[in-house]
């Protein structure tokens, strides 16, 4: 592969592949693309790039370190973006193991290999390397409602198997800059909603489940908050922090949108009256269900740093961008059909099987 070449690691989920998408159309550079093709990796939402030379995707786990070793030594990547990672805190709930594995112990190979790599780059190379590792606002714990919005200094408190195997690789990247000096970036981001997200997650579940004519299971009492993104703002600012961020330091990265699950689900069942008149009114389908365990409460994000000092800011709105994404959703049925497979049915049944 030529020269120039970045390694993005979980390019085949819902933000990698996106990323790597915007990447290749805005950069026009080659990506070498890892990824173990876990549930959520899908080829589908890189089928734009078949063909292209500029993409080469490599079927294997962060965790092999003999195949990331190869990797690098063979494409000489000038960076490494690593979104892979178990990414479901309801999966963490029911099954914590595989999150330590890839978060923690993923994570820990991956840079153990890029240390290994980077340190024998000539300087002025070692100068210019990137480690881009994407985390999330959930290490930082639960806000009440009128707490200030997290902030890059404030302190971290996991309170799922997720965010706390999230945290830790955070942790592990933090020390690899201080000790051994790698040029690492963390960017900590809200929740992201868009194209090919798989259909576990808040937004995609109710949009699949109100066009099918099946319950919408709000968790509790529907209050808790997120902070919403639209992924293509997202990737716009992983961009952005590789290109201009400084080594060493962490970046929040938020919609400055924050909303009730509730409201988000009454947002996807209006779109959808108008999209689909025939079914209305959707918000029928709402149904409240037992809690998740350990629900936080509230997210929110301060993404002052990055405006201030690196000049991004999101371009949708949610509105639009929520529109957008229902309409995504109702033009590639194929794509969900392909996604929406047994393994998929058999996660329906284990998680809402029990909150019926
Ligand atoms: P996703 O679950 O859709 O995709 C994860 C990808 O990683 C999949 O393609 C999967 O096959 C791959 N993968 C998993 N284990 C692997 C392993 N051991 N080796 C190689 N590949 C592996 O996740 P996503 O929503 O796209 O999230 C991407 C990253 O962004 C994650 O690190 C997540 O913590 C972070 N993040 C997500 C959100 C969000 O709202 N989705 C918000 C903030 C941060
Ligand atoms: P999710 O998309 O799983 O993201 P996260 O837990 O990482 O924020 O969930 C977003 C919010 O929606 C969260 O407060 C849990 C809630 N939720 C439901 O109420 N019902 C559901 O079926 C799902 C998947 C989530």
């Amino acid at each position: 592969m030529s020269a120039g070449a970045i390694l993005v690691t979980g390019g085949a989920g819902f933000i990698g592949a996106n990323f790597v998408l915007a990447w290749i159309a805005a950069e026009g550079a080659p990506v070498v693309n890892l990824d173990k093709l876990t549930y959520a990796g899908n080829l589908d939402s890189l089928a734009r790039l078949k063909g292209d030379t500029r993409h080469r995707f490599v079927k294997g786990d962060i965790g092999d370190r003999a195949l990331v070793a190869s990797l690098l030594r063979e494409h000489k990547p000038r960076a490494i973006v690593h979104f892979a990672a178990e990414s479901h805190v309801d999966r963490s709930i029911h099954g914590p193991a595989d999150f330590v594995q890839t978060n923690v112990m993923g994570s820990f190979a991956l840079l153990e290999e890029t240390r290994a790599y980077w340190s024998q780059l000539p300087s002025a190379e070692q100068d210019r390397f990137r480690f881009l590792h994407v985390s999330t606002d959930e290490v930082y714990g639960s806000l009440g409602p009128r707490d200030p919005a997290f902030t890059e200094e404030t302190p971290y408190a996991p309170n799922s198997p997720y965010s706390a195997s999230k945290a830790a690789s955070d942790h592990l990247v933090r020390s690899y800059h201080h000790t051994y000096g790698l040029p690492t970036v963390t960017t900590n981001c809200s929740n992201n909603y868009g194209p090919y997200q798989f259909p576990e997650k808040l937004i995609p579940l109710m949009i699949l489940n109100a066009l099918q004519r099946k319950p919408l299971p709000v968790y509790g009492d529907g209050r808790n908050v997120r902070d919403w993104l639209f992924v293509s703002d997202h990737c716009e600012a992983v961009r952005v922090a590789l290109a201009r961020g400084r080594p060493g330091e962490t970046y929040n990265i938020g919609g400055n949108a924050e909303k009730t699950n509730i409201d988000v689900v009454r947002a996807v069942c209006a779109i959808l009256d108008e999209l689909r008149p025939d079914a209305a009114p959707h918000e029928k389908l709402i149904s409240y269900v037992q809690d998740r365990p350990g629900h936080d409460r509230r997210y929110a994000i301060d993404a002052g740093k990055m405006r201030n000092e690196l000049g991004w800011a999101p371009r949708e709105r949610f509105d639009s961008g929520l529109r957008r994404t229902v309409e995504w959703y109702l033009d590639n049925m194929k794509w969900v059909d392909g996604v929406a497979s047994g393994e998929y049915r058999n996660w329906i049944d284990l998680n809402y099987g029990k909150r019926a």
